[in-house]
C-alpha cells in the first residue's frame, strides 16, 4: 500500500536499521539470544514462567478450525464463513507460537472433563462476546447438546448438559452502570449539548451485580466504547461518585481510570477469593487509511510484518546480513516495529488506544488476584481476519463502514480459546 522506498534512499537506511538493532539489542538484554537461531520452537509443555503471549505466527496448512458456520452460537455478523468472507482458509492457517514453549491446541473433551460442575463467566463489551461465542462453538465440539442459557442477568450463554458446564455473558460496554441523561431544558446552555451519560464509577451495572458466587471463572474487559465516536461532546460521559458528579469533571481517560479503579476494587471486595478471575487486555483494531467512519479499511491478505510496506523480503535480509547482531534480536526488532507504527500511542495513529488502555489496566490490577490475558500483542499481528467488508448484511459497509475491530469466527479467538484454556487448566491442575 505505501510505496516503496527507492534504492538510493534504501542505502541510506542501512545504517539507521543496524544501529536501531543495536541499540535494541543492547537496552533489551531480554530478547539477546542464545546463539540459535529464532524460536524453533521447542517442545517443551507449557507451564508458567513460560509467557504463551510472547511469540510468532508460523503458516500451518495442516490447521483447521474446529467448528463451522452451522455453529448455532454464531452471531451473524461475525459468522464469516456464511458470509463468504475470502481467504478464510488461510486466516485459520496461522498457528500462534510462542518464545519459550509449546501452545497445544485445546481439547474440548479434555477441558470439559476439568471443568465438569463448574461455570465460566465473561463481564464486558461485545469484544468478550466475540470471544465467548468462540468458546462456545469450541466446547459444543465435546458436548452437541449444549443448549442456550441466558440468567442471572446474563445477555446470552450456553449450558452443556453433559458436563454440567455453564459459560454465560454478560453485557455491560462501560463495567459501570451508565445512564442517558436528556437535557433539561432550563438548565446548562453549553453549545450543543443534548444531554450527558451519567456514569457511576462506583455502581456496577445491574447486568452483573447477581453473579458475586456464581461463576468458578471470569473474564472482565471493557475499553472498546471508551471513545469520543460512542460519546461525543454534544452527548459525552459525565463522570458521578457517591451519587455526585467529580468535579472538576474527568476526561475520557481519566474517568476510565475512575472506573477500573472502583471496578476491580468491588471485584476484589465481592467476589470469592477461590474464584479464578482474569482480565482480558484490548483487542488492538486494524483501520487502515482513516477511522471506522472514515472509510478505514482492513483488506488485508496477510499478518502485518514488519517493514514490508517499504522494503522487500531481500532488501530487508540484505540490511540485515550487514548488521552483526544474532538473528533473533533482529526478529524481534522487525517485527515489533510495524506494530508500532500501527499501535505505539506516539505515532498518533487511528488504531492507539489499545495500548493506552492496557497500560491503565496493568497499573490499576497491580497487587490484586486478577490475572493479565494478555492477548493485545499476538492480536496486533492480524490485520488479515477482521470480518472486513464481509459483514453477512446488504448496505452494512456502507452504513457503519468495515468492521476491522472485532474478529471472523471461526478465527484469531480460537487462539485466546487455546490459550485461556490453558491457563485454567495450568491453575486447576496445581
Ligand atoms: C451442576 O453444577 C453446579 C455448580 O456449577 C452444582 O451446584 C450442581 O449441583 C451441579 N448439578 C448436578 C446435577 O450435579
Ligand atoms: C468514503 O468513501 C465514499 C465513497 O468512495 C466517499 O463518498 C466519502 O466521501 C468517503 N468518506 C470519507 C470520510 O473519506
Amino acid at each position: 500500500m505505501a510505496p516503496k522506498v527507492p534504492p538510493p534512499l534504501f542505502a541510506w537506511l542501512i545504517l539507521p536499521i543496524c544501529l536501531l538493532i543495536f541499540l535494541y539489542s543492547t537496552l533489551l538484554p531480554i530478547y539477546a539470544p542464545s546463539s540459535n537461531p529464532p524460536p524453533s520452537n521447542p517442545l517443551i509443555p507449557f507451564s508458567p514462567p513460560c509467557n504463551l503471549f510472547k511469540g510468532h505466527w508460523i503458516m500451518d496448512p495442516t490447521r483447521e478450525p474446529m467448528y463451522d458456520e452451522t455453529c448455532p452460537f454464531h452471531r451473524n455478523a461475525w459468522n464469516c464463513l456464511r458470509s463468504k468472507r475470502e481467504n478464510m482458509g488461510r486466516i485459520n492457517s496461522w498457528r500462534w507460537v510462542p518464545d519459550k514453549c509449546e501452545l497445544p491446541r485445546v481439547d474440548p473433551v479434555g477441558f470439559m472433563g476439568l471443568m465438569r460442575d463448574t461455570r465460566i463467566g465473561f463481564v464486558g463489551d461485545s469484544l468478550n462476546e466475540n470471544f465467548l461465542v468462540s468458546l462456545l462453538c469450541i466446547l459444543r465440539v465435546a458436548d452437541v447438546g449444549a443448549k442456550k442459557w441466558k440468567r442471572k442477568g446474563a445477555w446470552r450463554g450456553a449450558y452443556f448438559p453433559a458436563y454440567n458446564v455453564t459459560v454465560g455473558y454478560h453485557r455491560a460496554v462501560l463495567l459501570a452502570k451508565y445512564e442517558w441523561q436528556p437535557k433539561q431544558s432550563t438548565l446548562s446552555q453549553q453549545d450543543g449539548l443534548k444531554g450527558i451519560h451519567r456514569v457511576d464509577v462506583d455502581v456496577p451495572a445491574i447486568d452483573w451485580t447477581d453473579i458475586n458466587n456464581f461463576y468458578d471463572v471470569l473474564v472482565f474487559n471493557t475499553g472498546h466504547w471508551w471513545g469520543y465516536d460512542k460519546f461525543p461532546k454534544e452527548t459525552p460521559l459525565v463522570f458521578y461518585k457517591a451519587g455526585q458528579p467529580i468535579l472538576p469533571q474527568l476526561g475520557m481517560l481519566d474517568g476510565y481510570r475512575a472506573v477500573l479503579e472502583n471496578m476491580v476494587a468491588y471485584i476484589q471486595r465481592e467476589f470469592p477469593r477461590k474464584s479464578l478471575k482474569f482480565w482480558r487486555l484490548q483487542s488492538p483494531r486494524h483501520f487502515y487509511g482513516g477511522d471506522w467512519n472514515q472509510n478505514g479499511s482492513c483488506l488485508f491478505n496477510e499478518p502485518l510484518v514488519e517493514l514490508q510496506h517499504w522494503l522487500n523480503a531481500g532488501e530487508i535480509t540484505n540490511a540485515l546480513s550487514r548488521c552483526s547482531v544474532a538473528p533473533s534480536v533482529k526478529m524481534s526488532i522487525l517485527i515489533s516495529r510495524q506494530l508500532d507504527l500501527w499501535f505505539d500511542p506516539r505515532n498518533n495513529g487511528v488504531n492507539k488506544e489499545a495500548r493506552q488502555f492496557n497500560h491503565l489496566i496493568k497499573e490499576v490490577l497491580q497487587g490484586t488476584d486478577i490475572r493479565l490475558l494478555d492477548l493485545t500483542h499476538l492480536s496486533e499481528f492480524r490485520a488479515d481476519a477482521h470480518p472486513a467488508i464481509w459483514l453477512g448484511k446488504k448496505d452494512a459497509v456502507a452504513v457503519w463502514g468495515q468492521d476491522c475491530m472485532h474478529w471472523c469466527l471461526p478465527g484469531l479467538p480460537d487462539t485466546w480459546v487455546d490459550i485461556f484454556t490453558q491457563l485454567i487448566k495450568y491453575s486447576m491442575e496445581t
